[in-house]
């Protein structure tokens, strides 16, 4: 029988780089690889309304949208694909919007763990990827896939992506790491030590945050080259399969920290209440 390929692609643009990227990397996998695609802006996904509903009991989102069904499709993947245009400096918003609701994962880990995955950004300016790259592997690690490898890759008209010789092999590697956990794409520069993510920020005293997994710890200079010692921290979220299920014992736990405390949160919030005016949907104005 035949195996999936998720493409996840988070532009609005119909046959753009992105969708045409991942099918690149289908191509590249050989035969046996049925092509299954969504495209996220097109999709009724809806805002998380942090009512925590998913983390209990059927583990479910009491919304009603397309988010039930393409996380379904997720979890029925063998492996898969997610490709998101660069907008402003970071990916396109939809890939966030899917991403908000994701305290949903945490009932569908046992199809989700350790899924193959790869993330490609799509960049129209060399150089201008920002923050593309990190997203795209954040939502791999935290849709709590195996990210096989991430890239960026430059193209700005549709079409353009596939010019290049060298977007080529990168989507090449990527069909190779997403068949071959051997395969996997490891970035050419200094890498955090818990989670292989290349994006840090910077912080006093030699201290330094892994922008992926938000460990920290400390940077040093090993002959010219960095090297980060990263401690996970009291949340780590994807690192192995037991911190997963222990960051959603604590998130459960939110309930009963809310109860305790919530008189005090009661009494400091009333002062705020009613200030300010608050614009409501179809640009109306009214006092609160
Ligand atoms: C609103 C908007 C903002 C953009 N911002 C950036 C940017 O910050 N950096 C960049 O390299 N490209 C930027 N681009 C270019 C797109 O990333 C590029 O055209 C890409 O190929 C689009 O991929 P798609 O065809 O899959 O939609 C922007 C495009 C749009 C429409």
């Amino acid at each position: 029988m035949g195996k999936t390929l998720l493409g996840i692609s988070a532009s609005p643009r119909k046959n753009g780089n992105s969708e045409l990227f991942i099918k690149d990397i289908l191509k590249r996998m050989g035969e046996g690889w049925e092509l299954r695609m969504v495209r996220l802006p097109e999709l009724d996904i809806r805002p998380c309304k942090a009512c925590y509903h998913c983390l209990f009991d059927q583990m479910r989102c009491p919304q009603e949208d397309d988010f039930l069904a393409t996380l379904t499709l997720l979890a029925e993947a063998d492996a898969y694909v997610v490709a998101a245009p660069v907008y402003l400096l970071s990916a396109n918003g939809s890939l966030k919007g899917f991403l908000d609701r994701g305290l949903q994962f945490y009932g569908f880990v046992d199809r989700l763990w350790a899924k193959p995955g790869v993330g490609v950004a799509i960049a129209g300016i060399d150089g201008m990827e920002g923050s593309g790259k990190r997203d795209v592997e954040s939502f791999v690690k935290l849709s709590m896939g195996d990210l096989r490898g991430s890239a960026v890759v430059y193209g700005a008209l549709p079409g353009e992506v596939l010019l290049s010789e060298a977007n080529g092999e990168i989507a090449e590697r990527l069909a190779r790491a997403l068949l071959d956990p051997a395969m996997r794409l490891k970035p050419e520069g200094p890498v955090c030590p818990l989670c292989g993510g290349d994006t840090f920020r910077f912080l006093p005293e030699g201290r330094a945050k892994c922008m992926l997994c938000s460990g920290s710890g400390h940077w040093k200079d090993e002959n010219g080259s960095l090297e980060f010692q990263i401690d996970p921290g009291d949340h780590p979220l994807f690192l192995d399969r037991g911190s997963v299920d222990r960051h959603l014992e604590w998130l459960r736990g939110m309930k009963g920290r809310f109860l305790e405390r919530r008189q005090e949160l009661k009494a400091v919030v009333k002062p705020y209440l009613g200030m300010g005016t608050l614009l409501e949907g179809q640009n109306k104005m009214s006092k609160k």
